[in-house]
């Protein structure tokens, strides 16, 4: 199965953004992409960063009034962080202000230099500071910038130029000879469409009188670096290009880079220019995906709209959120995010088939034999037509790596999944059990476990926390279940494990309180294993979801003394509660306040008035003081 090398790179983060779904989204789906190579036997390398110099780091940094270092060190760690909380396996983290990247940089801008593929010219133009690129008279669209529509600057300066113009043929004739270079395919047509024209020089400088946070040119000491000529040599740096020889001979050319779809110019056109003049051979595949939207339109932070990944996780947990990006987008397509779409998805695909499924296996197996997982007897037509479900699902998860359809692959093995529950109707192993039918309800209670044991192994780059659980479930100690490419293999060897008892590994997520987004609390099992009374685990606490909440309005409840009515706002979705706090404020005193309540509580009516949800305050005797925030902060916020 092994495919040898793979080196896949994401495009490097712009340091000042805050990460939203979109950044999420490329470094979980290479993560994805890493985690399979790694599992069908591939020596792999997975490189993201973050890209620091320019205009738009320099103006952020000048706003706050820190130098712009200290302010890249500052933010950089929200990429860092969520890279963490993503359970992103990145080999490498680079930053485009580390020393050795700056060294490299200026090593190829000299040689490109000394080789005349750089040279100086007096420039004329306009400039978009949001983009920082130039265009020309004719690019501009209503006088303003072709790519995202923003005023743009007449400039006129001298500044260093790379001859880009000069490889549009042969650009050309490469996008045409290697139909893998540019995907999805309409992506290189749509390259070439931009090809059709005249292909003009780079402009690879900025004077340091305009923008001095960048990297220096070697030859001009009064100018830095185009960003975009910085960042796109991470590619490079990243993996030892002019420092480490034989790592870089190992790594380069890149099997796959990521980007979204609105960087393809930079990514079809300079950087394979670039490549070209460096005298490098050119990654295999660069692959445009697609990008989330809201509500049909496109997320950004100015507009509001972005989706929060880590809010995300907070509500429904890192694996769900992973899964829910990587099955709900056709790769190069556009898709929507919706809280509904994401609710639909969970609980049909992971709290009903493939949840249920699990705990089916779990109790059946231990109710008959008190833990080993039987081994097979003599198989049934519809055992073989189970087993070769699965083997069609492992086949089509891993043809659909190379295809770069990785919604379909997890497609099959979810309907092997559900075949799987079907089976177990059409089985029936519980009849069989009190039938006494032992040997045919052991083949039954194998081939439902074997189906696990494939799955736990084909969705464990896409869900490692909870393919981790199912394996332990199935007896195997952490790493022991083997990789995708031992399905191929390697014959099973699930007969004698002994299973363990699970937790529901996707509690449904109630839709009447989608708000909320959290797992509803599960009904303990009468036979639990006894606790020490004031001990909960981590989960049992994050089954509470308490948010922050802005009190609207307040009044008295009639005929209560102690009770008050409030109507607060929760991330924008107005609620109800009733609150027995009126002995301690006053209904004027509560308005605008912002307070701490728990949102995932069941509905309940108080002297016959709904109340959505409790509010937290702490009482000593007949003092009562209400959980408050220190400072400012947006209500449906989480706590914990
Ligand atoms: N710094 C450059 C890339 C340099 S690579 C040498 C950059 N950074 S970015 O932070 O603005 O964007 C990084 C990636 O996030 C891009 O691939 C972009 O397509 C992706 N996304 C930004 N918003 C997105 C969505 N809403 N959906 C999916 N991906 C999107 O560009």
């Amino acid at each position: 199965m092994s495919t040898g090398k793979f080196y896949i790179t994401t495009p490097i983060y712009y340091v000042n953004d805050r990460p939203h779904i979109g950044h999420a989204y490329t470094t979980i789906l290479a993560d994805v992409l890493a985690r399979f190579h790694r599992s069908l036997g591939d020596d792999t390398f997975f490189l993201t960063g973050t890209d620091e110099h320019g205009q738009k780091v320099q103006n952020a940094a000048e706003k706050r009034g820190v130098p712009p270092l200290r302010h890249c060190d500052e933010t950089v760690v929200r990429f860092q962080d969520l890279g963490k909380r993503l359970g992103i396996t990145n080999d490498r983290f680079i930053r485009t202000t580390q020393e050795f990247h700056k060294k490299v940089v200026q090593a190829v801008l000299q040689d490109l230099y000394d080789r005349g593929e750089i040279y100086r010219a007096e420039y004329t133009g306009w400039y978009c500071v949001g983009d920082e690129r130039f265009f020309t008279e004719k690019d501009l669209v209503d006088g303003k910038c072709p790519e995202c529509g923003r005023e743009v600057t007449a400039i006129q300066e001298s500044n260093y130029f790379f001859r880009m113009g000069k490889y549009r043929d042969w650009l050309v004739d490469y996008i045409r000879n290697h139909p893998e270079f540019i995907l999805p395919e309409f992506r290189a047509n749509e390259t070439l469409g931009f090809l059709r024209q005249e292909l003009g020089d780079l402009c690879i400088s900025r004077p340091k009188s305009r923008l001095a946070w960048g990297i220096e040119l070697p030859f001009d000491k009064d100018y830095v670096c185009y960003v975009w000529f910085d960042a796109l040599i991470n590619y490079i740096s990243g993996v030892g290009y002019l420092q480490d020889e034989k790592n870089f001979a190992r790594w380069w050319p890149a099997s796959c880079q990521l980007i979204g779809k609105d960087i393809l110019t930079t990514h079809s056109v300079y950087w394979p220019t670039m490549l070209k003049a460096i005298g490098l051979p050119m990654p295999r595949t660069i692959f445009a995906h697609g990008w989330w939207l809201t509500g049909n339109t496109n997320m950004s932070n100015s507009l509001g709209n972005v989706v929060d990944p880590m809010a995300m996780i907070d509500r429904a947990g890192v694996d769900a959120f992973r899964y829910f990006l990587m099955a709900e987008m056709t790769l190069g397509n556009d898709a929507n995010f919706s809280e509904d779409g994401f609710i639909a998805r969970y609980n049909s695909d992971l709290a009903n088939d493939l949840g249920n499924f699990v705990s089916r296996v779990n109790k059946l197996v231990l109710r008959a034999t008190s833990g080993p997982i039987p081994a097979p007897g003599k198989l049934e037509p519809e055992d073989g037509e189970l087993l070769g479900a699965v083997k069609k699902a492992a086949e089509t998860m891993a043809s659909s790596l190379k295809t770069m359809k990785l919604d379909a692959g997890i497609a099959a093995v979810l309907n092997a999944v559900r075949a799987g529950n079907r089976y177990m109707e059409k089985c029936a192993p519980w009849v069989l059990a009190k039938e006494g039918k032992t040997e045919r309800l052991h083949t039954v209670l194998f081939c439902s476990a074997e189906l696990l044991r494939q799955t736990a192994v084909l969705l464990a780059p896409v869900m490692p926390e909870k393919m981790a659980q199912l394996s332990a479930t199935l007896g195997y100690a952490p790493g022991e279940i083997g990789t995708i490419g031992d399905l191929f293999v390697k014959p099973g060897d699930l007969a004698g494990r002994i299973m363990k008892e699970t937790e529901p590994l996707f509690p449904r997520i109630l839709v009447e309180d989608k708000a909320c987004c959290a797992p509803a609390p599960e009904k303990k099992p009468a036979e639990k294993e006894e606790k020490p009374a004031n001990l909960i685990s981590i989960d049992e606490f994050f089954k509470a979801e308490l948010k922050t909440a802005k009190i609207l309005a307040a009044e008295a409840v009639p005929d209560a003394d102690k009770l008050l009515k409030l109507q607060i706002d929760v991330g924008g979705r107005p609620r109800q509660i009733v609150a027995g706090i009126a002995k301690s404020y006053t209904p004027d005193s509560l308005v605008g306040r912002t307070i701490v309540v728990v949102a995932n509580l069941q509905p309940a009516k108080i002297r016959g008035i709904e109340s959505c949800g409790m509010l937290l305050a702490a009482k000593s005797g007949k003092e009562l003081k209400l959980v408050t925030v220190d400072g400012e902060i947006a209500s449906g916020s989480s706590v914990g």
